[in-house]
């Protein structure tokens, strides 16, 4: 299914970010980058009926593909929405070679590796609805490829595949939800980034990484007219691009983002979050994304009544925490439950379906009118969701509500709760993955953060940028990467 013109429209975003660190020492430091990030979705369509649908849709293909992705154990419970066709949320400009060139990827924390299309692949797209230029990586430049003897690639597949020659690349492939691939090998080259080197301060700076070469695309994903040049994964294992930096002494493996729904702008920074303080909650061990203990759920302070057992998932544990999801996916009990006590005040409300979503009239503030929805996880962390986060404006005095029936579904038929965006906005979000732990605390995107480099003892703070309309000729500095920034806004239409 084609991407109605709309659905480009209803993209924009901008985002940029800046972020901190030092390191003016001899031992390897700590480091801190910036990207700079684009949103697709803004989170209120402006038109009605039609573009609200749309826009609802689009929302919708969006978290479909993601799933796919996301979890590839665990089987998609989404139907009736036809082929996904969005390639992502955020995407970011990262640099790679010497000497550098740009390319547009997506920030994905459900996936591990970096992949960009490779020169001459096949099936890739060569434009993009996203108004961005796409580039083709050329592996005969400055970078090498990897063999499958080599250690990155033993250790990524578990020892020596039993076809590995001495001539043969080490090989991946990734496979999508809704049937799209990537297959390619992998290469090192040198990924340049800006160093946070002082307050708001950043020195360009380069790391060797190893990093996909797509060479064949499968299904939408070359097809689509929201085109990437590539995904960059943030993801916990070894292969990734925040593991071998880490590795290298570049950075803390830990990472935060603050996403302003409110007023736009926001932070997506590689670094050890000193201010905010956040409370955390444990990672359950073991799992490949970022998942924790959902614990109760109360509305409007009042703990709703679920049958026990209802978080736990079986084999794939706990509830997924992703912020490359647009909303929130609940098991069909839960979300029952959830919504009627969400509108016990309004009884005789018209509650209308428009593609699964519960959609309402509504004048006056929803703040004033609707409770907030409070998640609470092991270790006493709690999380509030209020109505402006979860309740979607689709025109005049029409609100849809974020949260969908149907969590996701496990191979062994297990429904697992998915948190995105929905409930992750307007919030500092920390993955520390030093300590196997993640934290968030309600905040003000648009202001700042404070980051600490351990191995120094600088602390700098991080402003949020806004680069908003124009955001293209503001892109003239060096690329980025690490300890990154991430600021958005959203042009309405
Ligand atoms: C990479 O960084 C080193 C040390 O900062 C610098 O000397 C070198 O010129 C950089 N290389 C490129 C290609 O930018
Ligand atoms: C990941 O890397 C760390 C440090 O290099 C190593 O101790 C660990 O065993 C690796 N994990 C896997 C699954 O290879
Ligand atoms: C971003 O820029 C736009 C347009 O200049 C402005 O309306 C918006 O308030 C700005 N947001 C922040 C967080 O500064
Ligand atoms: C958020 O921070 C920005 C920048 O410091 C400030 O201008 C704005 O007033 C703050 N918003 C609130 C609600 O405090």
């Amino acid at each position: 299914m084609a991407p109605s013109p709309r659905a480009s429209s209803f993209f924009s975003g901008v985002l940029l970010l800046f972020l901190l660190s030092v390191a003016l020492a001899p031992v390897p430091a700590a480091a801190t980058g910036v990207f700079r990030v684009r949103r697709k979705f803004p989170r209120h369509a402006g038109g009605a009926g039609e573009e609200a649908e749309e826009h609802l849709a689009a929302l919708r293909r969006h978290d479909g593909r993601r799933h796919g992705r996301l979890l590839g154990a665990v089987d998609l419970p989404l139907g009736g929405v036809g082929l996904p066709t969005e390639t992502g949320l955020y995407f970011t400009r990262i640099e790679i070679g010497a000497p550098p060139k740009g390319y547009y990827v997506q920030v994905d924390t459900g996936s591990d590796i970096l992949w960009v299309n490779c020169i001459r692949c096949d099936g890739c797209p060569t434009r993009s609805g996203l108004g961005i230029e796409l580039t083709q990586y050329d592996p005969a430049g400055s970078g090498s490829t990897v063999g499958c003897n080599q250690e990155f690639c033993v250790a990524n597949n578990d020892g020596v595949r039993p076809t590995c020659s001495s001539e043969s690349p080490c090989q991946f492939r990734i496979t999508y939800g809704d049937g799209s691939s990537t297959t390619g090998f992998f290469v090192n080259d040198l990924l340049q980034y800006d160093k946070v080197s002082g307050d708001g301060q950043t020195t360009p700076s380069n790391a060797s990484i190893t990093f996909g070469c797509g060479a064949q695309l499968g299904g939408d994903l070359g097809s689509s007219s929201q085109a990437l040049d590539g995904i960059l994964g943030f993801g916990q294992s070894n292969s990734s691009m925040l593991s071998q930096l880490a590795a290298a002494g570049k950075v803390q493996k830990i990472f935060a983002h603050c996403l302003d729904t409110v007023h736009g702008g926001g932070i997506f920074a590689i670094g050890n979050v000193v201010q905010p303080k956040v409370k955390t909650t444990p990672l359950v061990p073991g799992m490949p994304h970022y998942n924790v203990n959902l614990k109760g759920i109360a509305v409007g302070g009042a703990t709703l009544q679920l049958p026990t057992n209802t978080f736990d998932s079986g084999r794939n544990k706990g509830t997924i925490i992703d912020s490359g999801t647009t909303l929130a996916y609940l098991p069909e009990a839960v979300y029952k439950t959830l919504m009627s006590a969400v509108f016990d005040k309004y009884q005789d409300m018209t509650i209308r379906t428009y593609q699964d979503f519960l959609c309402f009239k509504f004048s006056g503030s929803v703040d004033d009118g609707f409770p907030i929805i409070t998640f609470s996880f092991e270790e006493d962390l709690t999380l509030n969701v209020y109505p402006h986060d979860y309740l979607f404006q689709n025109g005049n005095d029409f609100y849809c509500v974020g949260f969908l029936n149907g969590g996701l579904q496990t191979k062994d038929g297990k429904d697992m709760v998915l948190l995105g965006d929905l409930v992750l906005s307007n919030k500092l979000v920390v993955y520390d993955l030093e300590n196997q732990v993640i934290g968030w605390t309600d905040y003000n995107c648009s202001s700042s953060i404070k980051i600490k480099d351990d191995m120094t003892g600088f602390t700098y703070t991080v402003d949020a940028h806004n680069l908003s309309s124009g955001w293209r000729f503001q892109w003239h500095n060096s690329l980025v990467l690490l300890l990154v920034t991430t600021i958005w806004s959203y042009l309405m239409f």
